[in-house]
């Protein structure tokens, strides 16, 4: 049985492990929106010019430190986008200058990854070098080369072949979209979990094409079938420690997405946890709230607990049409809980 959630209850300030901040004026936006609501993010390098090496990393830090002045309980965890070119001595460095985790784009799978591994194992060598250096290596598990529905199942066996090679690598498939992925999730050693994010859980590829075509919740991996969708959400309420939120919040100007070759990506940072707090109060418990937005992430990323707590009220708003020049998931429409500004946790 579900729980009826009290009017206001406190919980640790949630994090988000799969996020896109883009660069330059936006940025402050986008930081403003996520760090309303979030303690930590893992920072996704696909900005145009990408994040590399040691120098980008530390630069884009800096830019989103800055960015974040008003906000002191936001840290962003840098990650860099992999090359099949990089050598061991630069993911040392990166791992110096405090990269948390490698992203691999499979060349041409989602926005900004023309310049992604055209061959996967041609990297084989870059995921040693993390595996030595304890990163993460993060993935966007789909093979552009299949049909557009099968892309994500495609890549779970080159997912099981890393797996068995680096014992160590801790692995997390990114944005998970079909039950085959949970099942093989599920099956595989703690080394290997997976995020999900809130537009994931709620909606299907009726949403997207079913009728009229909507635009901006296209993203990738695209929305799948409602039994796709019925395993997440029960991979997200269950017990396991491999399932837990990332957002992939990825804004784009809405001219990017009302367009003959619209981007993929669906901006949710303002309304993800009122949405997840009505998801985990309709199917859930509040325990297991906490558990995926707060708990498994961190853990499997070896952090703290937070340092903040937040506490939400039932209160009512409308989701503004725009947040600067972005749609955002469910623009226009109301939500139900609010988050109050997070305060350090007493006596922490
Ligand atoms: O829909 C998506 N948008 N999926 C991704 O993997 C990337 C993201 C973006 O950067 O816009
Ligand atoms: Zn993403």
């Amino acid at each position: 049985m579900p729980e009826h959630f009290p009017d206001t209850f406190r919980i640790p300030l949630p994090d988000d492990f799969h996020v896109h901040l883009r660069q330059d004026e936006p940025l402050r936006v986008y930081v403003h929106d996520l760090a309303s609501s979030f303690g930590r993010a893992i920072v996704m390098p696909n900005t145009t010019p990408p994040i590399r090496n040691a120098a980008d990393l530390r630069r884009y830090r800096d830019e989103i430190i800055d960015a974040a002045a008003g906000y002191p309980w936001f840290t962003p965890l840098m990650t860099f986008k992999i090359a099949e070119s990089h050598s061991a001595g630069q993911v040392r460095q990166l791992a110096a200058a405090g990269a948390y985790a490698g992203k691999l784009y499979p060349q041409g799978a989602t926005t900004n990854s023309e310049d992604g591994v055209p061959d996967i194992r041609a990297a084989w060598p870059v995921f040693e070098a993390m595996q030595d250096s304890d990163l993460v290596l993060c993935i966007h598990g789909e093979d552009p080369t299949s049909f557009v529905l099968d892309r994500e199942d495609a890549f779970l066996p080159v997912l099981e072949e890393m797996v068995r090679d680096f014992p160590r690598l801790r692995i997390v498939l990114e944005h998970i979209t079909t039950s085959r992925a949970v099942e093989l999730i599920r099956s595989l050693p703690d080394t290997v979990a997976a995020t999900i994010t809130v537009h994931h859980l709620l909606l299907t590829l009726d949403d997207v094409v079913g009728g009229f075509l909507n635009p901006h919740v296209f993203c990738k991996p695209i929305m799948k079938r409602p039994e796709d969708r019925a395993a997440l959400a029960e991979a997200a309420l269950s017990a396991s420690p491999k399932f837990f939120f990332g957002s992939d919040s990825a804004p784009h100007p809405v001219g990017a997405k009302e367009n003959a070759c619209g981007c993929a990506g669906v901006y949710t940072a303002p309304v993800a946890m009122p949405l997840l707090i009505d998801f985990f109060e309709r199917h859930g418990s509040i325990a297991g709230l906490r558990e995926f937005c707060c708990e498994r992430g961190r853990r499997f990323y070896r952090l703290p607990e937070s340092d903040y707590e937040v506490s939400y009220s039932r209160k009512p708003w409308t989701v503004p049409e725009r947040y600067g020049v972005v749609v955002p998931f469910r623009a226009g429409s109301t939500v139900v809980w609010t988050g109050s500004r997070p305060e350090p946790v007493q006596g922490g």
